[in-house]
């Protein structure tokens, strides 16, 4: 299938996109369920600001109170590299109580965390792995005009015993299918600030995020149109 491209200023693709599957060290190990035809959604006519689909994944207290988790997880690791953002973060008393080794080194296990990976701000991937095995998965957001996105999603989930005989593999689907329409529900509600209204204590990672996507805006402006000339 050829693939379609549009950049406004006629430019090519500068960087490729990654692997999702391969892209994480202990995921990789692991063979998934194909994510056609059941593991997919896609979320047309809504308003939502691309931009808040990003933040997203320095908003660390949504979790808890959006989704449901227990505690809010700890960021571990975050590491930017030019269109690249990634990070790491644990969930759970373990990685609350003891985030990092006795000497000071972080873990390495990757029981109870998702790696959060940003390739610009068109897609994303979580890869999480909980005891029911490794779940991917991807959100995808594209503005199609100006005010109006679309987000395309994938599911994908590695095989484990069992996930046939039992219905496993559905129930594990449903569960994955959860946590996007809460998100969506509030995204598509928010109203973009520049510069953001933030809590102090989540203020750091908004604002290293909004710096770091800076550079996907052609006019180099977080999310801001020029404004219109005065007559
Ligand atoms: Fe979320």
């Amino acid at each position: 299938m050829q693939a379609k491209w549009h950049d406004a200023a006629g430019r090519p693709p500068e960087w490729d996109v990654p692997d999702v599957l391969t892209v994480a060290a202990h995921a990789a190990e692991h063979d998934f369920h194909p994510a056609w035809p059941d593991g997919r959604s896609h979320h047309t006519h809504l308003r939502v600001h691309p931009q808040m689909v990003v933040e997203n994944a320095v908003d660390p207290h949504h979790f808890r109170f959006v989704h449901g988790t227990e505690l809010s997880p700890v960021i571990l690791e975050e590491i930017v590299d030019g269109p690249s953002w990634w990070a790491r973060v644990g969930f759970g008393r373990g990685w609350a109580k003891h985030p990092c080794d006795a000497d000071g080194a972080l873990r390495t296990d990757t029981m109870n965390t998702i790696e959060l990976l940003w390739s610009g701000m068109g897609i994303s991937a979580n890869i999480e792995h909980t005891r029911d095995g490794i779940r991917i998965i991807t959100i995808n957001p594209t503005p199609v005009e100006d005010g109006r996105t679309e987000l395309f999603a994938t599911y994908w989930l590695s095989r484990t015993d069992g996930d046939l005989a039992d219905g496993g593999y559905r129930r594990r689907l449903d569960e994955a299918k959860l946590a996007l329409p809460d998100d969506i529900r509030i995204w598509d509600n928010q109203i973009f600030l520049e510069p953001p209204g933030l809590a102090t204590q989540e203020a750091a990672g908004f604002r290293r995020m909004r710096h770091w996507t800076r550079q996907f805006y052609p006019t180099g402006r977080t999310g801001l149109r020029e404004p219109e000339p005065s007559v």
